[in-house]
């Protein structure tokens, strides 16, 4: 038998009862604490010598919730809930919180009858992102202490709220600089003596009624697809319409309900794959890494003006560079609209923007950017001007520092000849727009040191975004395993489809705008570049006319009001254009080709299909270190839907047998495009999922 490992600490300091949580890293909350806390809160109950109590976590945190990994799990029903011991508690109990108190954390501190919290502490009810519902009381007595309409925004955005705005709310009782523990016992002998002591629940509760149509138009947009975030209203509107027991229980229906949901089983899949990313298990998580107090970036393009905002943002000093002085007025420019539009938004104060735009300084040569911890290249896609680039930026940077290119499918290896030390050069791949997708895709080249990978995974987490790693390759793995679902596209409208049609299909299925759309915005010119490049080395690659059409007539994107659409000036609303119709219609008679009809499921299994079986060779070839980081490259460089868990554990709900057997199909019917990867045959044999699918071991 394993014995039960003690998660809660009584400690006496007189007539104060001090409950410490400790089960790192963050207090998650066990079955087997719960039962703890439930037994340490009864306990001080029934000592007379105990007046009040006090309750805080160890380490890093108060308690960051429950243990996601408990939910989909068969669990026994607690004697006693936590939440009920502390309404039953006679003597009153304080939640003293630092680092996060969230979910079920931030339920428990809803229970005690005072709250304090130092300044850095961040609480919330981030259930919604996984799929849930606060189920702890959450529901009920957030509206009670803060009103329906600051509590719904909470629960349905799961935002993680600072201790000053929280104060302001009424969901804490006291900010509190120094000790935190010290000012906890102080607090609770403060209010020892006021019996009975106050409960959340107790509160009465009111709300406009137009509050609940109000939260759900809002988020309507945003929560297309889900249920979570409805269930999250149902339940508050609960609190308002009934006793709080019976709210409770609402809660608890709505919780279960939305437990065994696949939404839940995907966003919660999700969290831990995200977690899962940061693990390289050849980059030992002892590899010393490099601190970055300086960054430069070369090329003051789109992509180079938004990397250096991702170090701005993040209070990173960094320089920017560019071949010509009016190429990088244009970039420097290009920058100060982009922070004066978020100014406009209203999602950036005015003092703040100017403090981000004197962080980047511009630099007229490679000299003057030597000094920097890190440097990014983001010039052309063009191999002899990378080359050259490295060549000088091997010259100029101090030892030690990380050379970095973002290019989107070259070879970091080749990139890499150019400099005399390739053990710091590695891949560091933005999505556009760079400042605002968060995805980094972390290209390891065959002399790329651990130490290099370790540092550049920690300097994208530094600036706020979600790293993974990946080997070297054409496309790498974001691109590569894309690829073949915007050919599949492509071929699609050749044989009867309407971009129009396919762009619906997407967007029924959760993605946030469609494909073809998406495409106008990144640029047509971009892909056409990438097109030539890949035919010119690959004379068999899979030729698409209708978009190479679509260029050749002018047509690029959004930036100049049409490529797959038609766009107003100063709107991105894509309207469907004649002119495209009849390019398609000309392509198709071209070559010869009689239209049909797809269904939505065809046209959806083609595009995600196509990129499962590359993702499947990829895996095979040792490129992604696990299926789950495929995953989170399509949430966070590709919005896939979250909620779908990403491209392969959504084929994991439909199985490997069933994808081999129809992709085996399209093989006979569609020709060798659709040949079936080894490893996808072999797991539809074995049964095995898509997410336990693990490259080759290596020798
Ligand atoms: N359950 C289980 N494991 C958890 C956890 C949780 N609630 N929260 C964090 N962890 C684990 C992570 O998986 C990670 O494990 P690993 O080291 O093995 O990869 C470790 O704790 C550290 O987490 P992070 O790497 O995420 O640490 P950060 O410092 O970057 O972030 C955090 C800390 C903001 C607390 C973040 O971990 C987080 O958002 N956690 C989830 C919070 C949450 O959603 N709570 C609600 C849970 S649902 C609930 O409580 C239901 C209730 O209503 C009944």
């Amino acid at each position: 038998m394993t014995e039960t490992r003690q998660q809660i600490r009584i400690e006496r300091e007189g007539d104060v009862a001090v409950l410490v949580i400790d089960n790192p890293p963050v207090n998650a909350m066990t079955p087997d604490g719960i039962v703890q806390l439930v037994d340490a809160i009864e306990a001080c109950d029934a000592d007379p010598a105990i007046r009040a109590m006090v309750m805080i976590g160890d380490g890093r945190s108060f308690i960051a919730g429950f243990d996601i990994r408990e939910f989909g799990k068969n669990r026994p029903a607690p004697r006693k809930r936590s939440y009920e011991a502390l309404d039953d508690s006679p003597k009153p109990v304080v939640a003293a919180i630092h680092g996060y108190a969230l979910g079920g954390g931030l339920e428990v501190a809803l229970a005690c009858h005072y709250r304090i919290a130092v300044p850095s502490a961040k609480l919330g009810l981030p259930e919604v992102a996984l799929g849930l519902l606060p189920g702890g009381g959450g529901t009920q007595r957030l509206p009670r202490l803060i009103g329906a309409k600051a509590a719904l925004d909470l629960i349905t955005s799961g935002r993680h709220v600072p201790a000053a705005e929280a104060l302001k709310l009424g969901l804490i009782d006291e900010l509190v600089e120094g000790d935190l523990r010290q000012a906890g016992i102080a607090f609770a002998r403060k209010v020892a003596g006021i019996l009975p002591p106050p409960r959340v629940r107790d509160r009465e509760a009111k709300a406009e009624a137009s509050v609940f149509d109000d939260i759900r138009k809002s988020i309507a947009r945003k929560a297309k697809g889900q249920r979570a975030p409805y269930a999250c209203i149902e339940a508050v509107e609960a609190a308002f319409d009934r006793p709080f027991e019976q709210g409770e229980i609402r809660e608890i229906e709505l919780f279960r309900e939305m437990e065994g949901s696949d939404e839940s089983k995907a966003l919660r899949y999700a969290f831990f794959a995200e977690r899962e990313a940061n693990k390289l298990p050849d980059v030992p998580k002892d590899t010393p890494v490099r601190p970055v107090a300086s960054a430069a970036v070369v090329g003051a393009g789109t992509m180079g003006g938004g990397i250096a905002m991702c170090f701005a943002d993040f209070g990173v000093p960094v320089k920017i560079m560019d071949a010509t002085p009016e190429a990088l007025d244009k970039g420097l420019e290009r920058v100060r609209a982009n922070y004066a539009a978020s100014v406009k938004r209203g999602s950036l104060s005015e003092a703040e923007a100017q403090a981000r735009i004197a962080r980047i300084t511009p630099a007229q040569s490679y000299e003057e950017i030597g000094d920097a911890d890190v440097v990014i290249e983001a010039v052309f896609e063009n191999m002899a001007l990378k080359k050259t680039v490295f060549a000088d930026l091997d010259r100029v940077m101090k030892p030690g520092a990380l050379i970095l290119t973002n290019s989107s499918a070259l070879s970091i290896d080749e990139i890499a000849t150019a400099t005399k030390r390739p053990q710091d050069v590695s891949g560091a791949h933005f999505f556009s727009p760079a400042n605002a997708m968060k995805l980094l895709e972390v290209v390891r080249g065959a002399k790329s040191s651990p130490e290099t990978i370790a540092s550049v995974m920690q300097l994208g987490r530094k600036i706020g975004k979600i790293s993974v790693a990946c080997g070297n390759c054409d496309g790498f793995v974001a691109n590569r395993s894309r690829v073949p679902f915007g050919t599949e596209i492509n071929i699609l409208i050749e044989d009867g489809a309407m971009p129009e049609e396919i762009d619906r299909v997407m967007t029924d299925f959760g993605y946030a705008t469609g494909p073809l759309a998406v495409a106008d915005v990144v640029g047509q010119d971009l892909s056409y570049s990438v097109r030539r490049r890949r035919e010119a080395e690959n004379p068999n690659a899979r030729k698409v006319p209708i978009l190479d059409r679509i260029y050749e007539a002018g047509r690029l994107g959004t930036k100049n009001g049409k490529g797959w659409y038609r766009y107003e000036k100063g709107d991105r609303t894509p309207h469907t254009d004649p002119e495209v119709t009849q390019i398609i219609a000309e392509v198709r008679a071209s070559l010869g080709i009689t239209p049909r009809s797809f269904t939505p499921d065809e046209i959806l299994r083609r595009v995600l299909f196509a990129s499962v079986n590359e993702a499947c060779r990829i895996i095979d070839e040792g490129i992604a270190y696990r299926a789950s980081d495929i995953d989170v490259m399509w949430l966070y460089g590709f919005g896939f839907p979250r909620w779908r868990g990403g491209l392969m554990f959504w084929a994991d709900g439909i199985g490997a047998k069933a994808i081999f057997d129809q992709v085996s199909r399209w093989e006979e019917e569609l020709g060798p495009r659709w040949a079936p990867a080894p490893l996808l045959k072999a797991l539809a044999e074995s049964g095995t999922p898509f997410r336990e699918a693990k490259p080759p071991a290596k020798s």
